[in-house]
């Protein structure tokens, strides 16, 4: 499939099989994030791998709603900063995370974006806390996203070319 095709057919999939992702996949996929471009060549990420079905189903608590998806993925990839290291990890993370999506979307698998920066529990609690807790990251370490990863269970209409923002797009002037 063109980029042009992907970008079209990628779609937030929140729904899927029992089917495990292969060994290559879990690395193609990896590979993109490690692949990303950072801000001053900084590669300050760390992605923590999670395929432990325990482990999966705490983390899609980790927030008090949104993050409910999760439970059903065979993987689950938690984007972490070291915060230490650059100053736009906000913007480094996020772009690592997409590009994990597209390839996802490439090798047919479907993936959806769980938020953690600024997201808490009922109680206040960070959900990055919560994440810190279970995964064991350093205090310097921030956690942006959750992405899970799996087969599609469901279809997603590719995106509709005419309800595209066309114009939110300004050519020389605003
Ligand atoms: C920064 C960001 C945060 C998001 N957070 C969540 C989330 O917490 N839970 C969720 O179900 N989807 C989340 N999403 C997925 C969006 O809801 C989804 O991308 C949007 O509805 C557009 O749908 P599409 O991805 O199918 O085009 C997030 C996406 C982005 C880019």
């Amino acid at each position: 499939m063109d980029f042009k095709d992907l970008v079209q057919k990628r779609r937030s999939i929140r729904k899927y099989t029992e089917e495990e992702l292969t060994p290559e996949e879990v690395q193609t996929i990896l590979r993109a994030g490690l692949m990303s471009p950072t801000s001053k060549s900084s590669r300050a990420w760390h992605f923590v791998v999670v395929d432990n079905k325990e482990l999966i189903e705490r983390i899609s608590q980790c927030k008090s709603a949104g993050a409910e998806f999760v439970k059903g993925a065979p993987l689950a990839v938690v984007v972490l900063m070291d915060t230490q290291q650059t100053d736009v990890w906000v913007e480094d993370a996020s772009i690592a995370a997409v590009s994990m999506q597209y390839q996802a979307a490439d090798l047919g698998l479907g993936s959806c974006w769980a938020q953690i920066r600024f997201r808490s529990q009922e109680d206040g609690t960070p959900a990055t806390e919560v994440l810190r807790e279970l995964l064991g990251f350093p205090a310097e370490y921030e956690a942006e996203c959750v992405i899970a990863f799996g087969h599609p269970a469901i279809e997603r209409k590719p995106q509709d070319e005419d309800k595209l923002k066309w114009e939110s797009v300004h050519v020389n002037q605003f």
